[in-house]
């Protein structure tokens, strides 16, 4: 007897005799669909399994377009390599033992050969509005095309292209008004070109970044000031793609390269070191400059106090003292000591004093001081005034006459004395003759 069990059994062997005479011939194209660059090599695999004998292989294209392309078999597969220009469907048919069957394969075309074009931009500054372009050339279909403006990781504008419906391979520029913001300086400028048939998985993507010169130019100190024999350092820095080359150079009468980076470095800081400094960013595209002046702080140098006249002045000449400093940073005061004596002011590094028709009281120690915050500074110069030889000189008289004429009386000595003066009058000698 034959029990369910029996039945079971049977079934199982008729479903494996069945599987054993009519094997399964299986056809696979690979891939079933595609979007290949137009003109570029497509390779199209279609491959048999499960058939016993041989197999034949046949490539057609639909709506009776024209197939160019090399084939190849091997056993039971075929490859097709070929190219298009235009949408297609290729189907590959083979035949088992009489028996045939057929796969087609969509393939569509696209064009995006390059990366989009920028224009160079002059500067991206904050706030200031401009148009900017980029443009994609060749490309097909455009209804496929989306361009995104982007700043850095940020989308500014996304340009979808409408109202195309043209069957041809063009170029599409796309325009976008940008305003920067302070957030967006520095990062880069960039225009993304996408591709894409979502249907058939498909996504190509370009991408250009626009190159722009320095538009905005910072320093870490606008206004920095170093102590003598200290350390300084300044950086500078400067929007640009390229990035731009930052250099600084010290304004003298010849601009005097400081360092080939965005570093500038005063080790040791001396008087010398103060003054303007400039910071030049320059790439392809442009260039920006920023000044910016250092001061150097400390107790002034010592200043320099000069007479007019290189030896001692004579009774009623007319002469100057002149106090001058070379650090340009202090306050200069010049005075006769223990006296307040006005001094006049020159320029910001000098000052001097004029005494007309100088005095024998006019000598005595005269001071020239350099004063600033971190201290002072002072030299003093002696000036002796000598006396004018045709002025009546008093004290000689007693020393040539007293001893040469003990006994003659006080009357005499006035007598002589008139004589003396009146002959210095008439000549210039300063002998004196007694007759
Ligand atoms: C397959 O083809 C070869 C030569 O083309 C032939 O010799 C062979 O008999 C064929 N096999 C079958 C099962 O038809
Ligand atoms: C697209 O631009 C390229 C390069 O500027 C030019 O050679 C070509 O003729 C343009 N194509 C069309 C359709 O305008
Ligand atoms: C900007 O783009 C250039 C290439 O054009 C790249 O070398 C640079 O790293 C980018 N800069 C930033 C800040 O992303
Ligand atoms: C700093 O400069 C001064 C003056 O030029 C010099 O005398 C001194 O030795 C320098 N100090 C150092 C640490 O270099
Ligand atoms: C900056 O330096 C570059 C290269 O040395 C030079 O061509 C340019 O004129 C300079 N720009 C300014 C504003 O000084
Ligand atoms: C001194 O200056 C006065 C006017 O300021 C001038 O008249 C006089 O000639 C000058 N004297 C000498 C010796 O230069
Ligand atoms: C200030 O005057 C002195 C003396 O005449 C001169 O040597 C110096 O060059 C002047 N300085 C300036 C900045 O004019
Ligand atoms: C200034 O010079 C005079 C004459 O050379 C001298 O007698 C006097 O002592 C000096 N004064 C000082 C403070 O050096």
């Amino acid at each position: 007897m034959c029990g369910v069990k029996c039945i079971t059994f049977s079934l199982w062997i008729n479903i494996l005799s069945v599987i054993t005479e009519i094997p399964a011939f299986e056809l696979e194209l690979t891939p079933q669909k595609s979007v290949i660059h137009i003109g570029k090599d497509l390779e199209l695999i279609c491959r048999v399994n499960e058939c016993p004998g041989n197999v034949t292989f046949q490539w057609n294209a639909l709506m009776d377009k024209y197939l160019v392309g090399a084939y190849k078999y091997e056993h039971t597969v075929s490859t097709l390599l070929t190219r298009t220009v235009n949408d297609i469907g290729i189907v590959c048919i083979a035949l088992c033992d009489g028996k045939r069957k057929e796969k087609t394969s969509q393939i569509r075309v696209f064009s995006l050969p390059q990366d989009p074009v920028l224009p160079e931009i002059k500067s991206l500054i904050e706030n200031q509005t401009q148009m900017l372009s980029c443009r994609v050339h060749n490309v097909y279909p455009l209804e496929w095309l989306k361009i995104e403006w982007l700043r850095g990781d940020k989308t500014l504008f996304v340009d979808v292209p409408d109202n195309v419906n043209y069957d041809i391979v063009q170029n599409y520029t796309s325009g976008f008004n940008y305003t920067p913001s302070v957030l967006d300086l520095g990062k880069n400028i960039s225009c993304k070109a996408t591709m894409s048939f979502t249907e058939y998985g498909f996504k190509e993507t370009r991408n250009s970044n626009a190159e722009y010169g320095p538009g905005t130019i910072t320093t870490s100190s606008n206004n920095p000031s170093v102590k003598l024999g200290e350390h300084l350092k300044i950086t500078c820095h400067a929007d640009g793609n390229p990035k731009p080359t930052i250099l600084w150079f010290k304004e003298e009468t010849e601009p005097a390269l400081q360092s080939q980076n965005e570093e500038l470095i005063i080790n040791n800081a001396s008087w010398s070191q103060a003054g303007w400094y400039r910071c030049n960013a320059s790439n392809a595209v442009g260039s920006l400059q920023m000044r910016i002046k250092v001061t150097v702080l400390g107790p002034p140098n010592i200043p320099k106090i000069q007479l007019s006249h290189r030896e001692d002045p004579k009774e009623g000449e007319n002469i100057t003292i002149l106090c001058s400093s070379d650090d340009g940073s202090t306050e200069l005061t010049l005075y006769r000591q223990s006296q307040s004596t006005e001094s006049e002011a020159k320029n910001k590094s000098a000052v001097l004093l004029k005494i007309p028709s100088v005095k024998i009281t006019d000598a005595g120690i005269y001071v020239c001081e350099a004063k600033n915050d971190f201290g002072s500074e002072r030299s003093t110069i002696n000036i002796t005034v000598a006396a004018q030889h045709n002025v009546m000189k008093m004290p000689d008289l007693p020393v040539v006459i007293l001893p040469t004429a003990g006994s003659v009386s006080l009357l005499t000595i006035a007598g002589l004395l008139i004589r003396y003066c009146r002959k210095k009058a008439r000549g210039n000698s300063s002998n004196i003759i007694l007759s």
